[in-house]
């Protein structure tokens, strides 16, 4: 069960040489984390593990994010994309995230994770984007709010004129 947690506005940095990561089963429960994934989060090793990966979703990002990154897995792909986060002290961490099946895909043996800090350049196009289409989802509801949000993304893309593949490759 989730812990009813108020989001600050203090923000966390990942150290530029820093990656975090963490092992789920298919469902998405973690089932391992590294010491990086402890202190940016703020939950202790035995707080994370057996717990949803959602025990750090923050309320600012849309649903449509998730929804893409799901769909992406169940299809064998790997998922790119930005991320923020919320820390047990409400606090929040931007990462640009990669999320993999884990080998062999068939065996669907659950998901792998290795974050690493996003550039500034990419959460000050991601941040206001996201507040859109989270606000998006609020004003239609539950029901359209995924097609609705996804296609403020799709919107951003053309008018930047590139892939969501090219837009979530953060070189
Ligand atoms: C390997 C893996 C890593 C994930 N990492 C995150 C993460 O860092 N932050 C996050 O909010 N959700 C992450 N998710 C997605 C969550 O499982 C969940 O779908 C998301 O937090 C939305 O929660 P909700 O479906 O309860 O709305 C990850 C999923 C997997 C499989």
């Amino acid at each position: 069960m989730k812990t009813l947690i108020t989001p600050t506005n203090i923000e966390k940095k990942l150290n530029s040489n820093d990656f975090i990561v963490s092992k789920t089963d298919n469902k998405g429960i973690i089932t391992y984390c590294n010491q990086i994934f402890i202190s940016m989060s703020g939950y202790s090793e035995q707080e994370l593990i057996g717990k949803q990966h959602n025990i750090i979703r923050h309320p600012d990002m849309p649903r449509a994010v998730f929804f893409l990154l799901w769909q992406t897995l169940q299809l064998g792909k790997e998922f790119f994309g930005y991320v923020k986060n919320m820390r047990k002290d409400g606090g929040f961490y931007w990462v640009y995230a990669n999320i993999t099946p884990r080998l062999p895909v068939k065996k669907k043996l659950g998901y792998y994770s290795v974050r690493r800090a996003p550039r500034q350049e990419m959460i000050d196009v991601v941040s206001p984007l996201y507040a859109q289409m989270l606000a998006k989802e609020q004003q239609v509801g539950a029901k359209d709010a995924i097609n609705a949000s996804t296609l403020i993304l799709e919107n951003k893309l053309a008018e930047l004129d590139i892939s969501y593949e090219e837009f979530s490759r953060d070189y």
